[in-house]
């Protein structure tokens, strides 16, 4: 979106967009000819698109193309009355990471409506480099499990190796190799996929696959953010998600697997949910620690 200017007509001098907008690119104009009025001037190419102007125009008077209607509801100027803490905390705590999904494909609309929550969701600098990769065809997830049932082995071989190599090894993946609970597991995930249980990407419907280019330090979190717009998205709709970090380490590893998709070899996967109709019912929230804080308020 590109912000063209503003609709004199309309426009009432109140300042909002002057106050508003992040790089400053608004400001007060005083000509005897024509008396006081709001210009936008971006000779630097400084918009970042975020639309901020757009939102707080009292008067609807920002020109921006690709023309067409801002989106407005009811409660828009006090989003509070939408989502009442309490019932927001209370969806969050209940939020549960899904590994149990009943075969039922999901419906595109669905998948659309979860893709529709990631569209808003905020990025450094609004930079919204996200693309995503939507995977229903069972053969591919087969294919992407297979791939990383493939690495799984091979991390095996590592850990049998592990007092030759562990020096060489980052900290916490130097824990994670020389735990013998970590052996096991990969054994049990290994011999579960021999017998058709995928403890990968749990059979889910759809996976969703978000890849962007590396920018500014803020790719990864960007990719967080929005796919946890999605993950909320999802579980407002009974649609259940997980992360997969699995496979997006697979991602990682085998440059192989984006060619697959057809994701661009400069770009990296930042993430990777599943999701489908979960085959399973909480009833209570797990306790969680306290969170460890610092207030520094003298
Ligand atoms: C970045 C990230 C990666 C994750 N990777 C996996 C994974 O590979 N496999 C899995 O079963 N769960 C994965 N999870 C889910 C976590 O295990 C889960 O969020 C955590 O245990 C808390 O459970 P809850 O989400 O139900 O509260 C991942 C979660 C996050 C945020």
């Amino acid at each position: 979106m590109k912000i063209k200017g503003i609709d004199d007509k309309k426009c009432t001098v109140c300042m909002e967009c002057v106050k508003e907008c992040p790089p400053g690119l608004f400001s007060e104009e005083r000509k005897q000819s024509k008396g006081k009025r709001i210009v936008f001037s971006d000779t630097y190419g400084n918009c970042i698109g975020c639309g901020h102007c757009i939102s707080i125009c009292p008067h609807n008077a920002i020109c921006f193309e690709p023309a067409g209607e801002s989106l407005t509801f009811p409660h828009i100027e006090d989003i509070s009355r939408i989502i009442p803490y309490q019932n927001m905390l209370s969806f969050l705590q209940g939020k549960r990471s899904i590994r149990r999904f009943k075969p039922t494909p999901l419906p595109v609309e669905e998948i659309q409506a979860v893709l529709a929550a990631m569209q808003y969701a905020p990025s450094a600098t609004n930079a919204r480099r996200w693309e995503y990769v939507v995977v229903t065809n069972p053969e591919t997830r087969k294919f992407l499990e297979s791939e990383i049932i493939t690495i799984i082995k091979k991390v095996k071989v590592l850990i049998n190796l592990k007092w030759l190599i562990a020096w060489m090894l980052p900290e916490t993946f130097r824990k994670s190799l020389t735990n013998p609970g970590m052996k096991l597991r990969l054994q049990e995930v290994i011999a579960d996929h021999e017998q058709g249980i995928d403890n990968i990407l749990f059979h889910a419907p759809c996976i969703i696959i978000l890849h962007s280019p590396r920018y500014a330090h803020m790719s990864g979190n960007d990719a967080g953010i929005a796919l946890t717009y999605g993950m909320l998205a999802a579980q407002s709709r009974g649609i259940g998600t997980c992360w997969d970090g699995y496979a997006q380490e697979a991602f990682y590893l085998k440059k192989k697997l984006k060619k697959r998709l057809g994701i661009p070899a400069k770009h990296s996967v930042f993430g990777v949910i599943i999701m489908g109709y979960p085959d399973v019912t909480y009833h209570r929230v797990p306790v969680r620690e306290q969170l460890k804080v610092q207030f520094i308020d003298t």
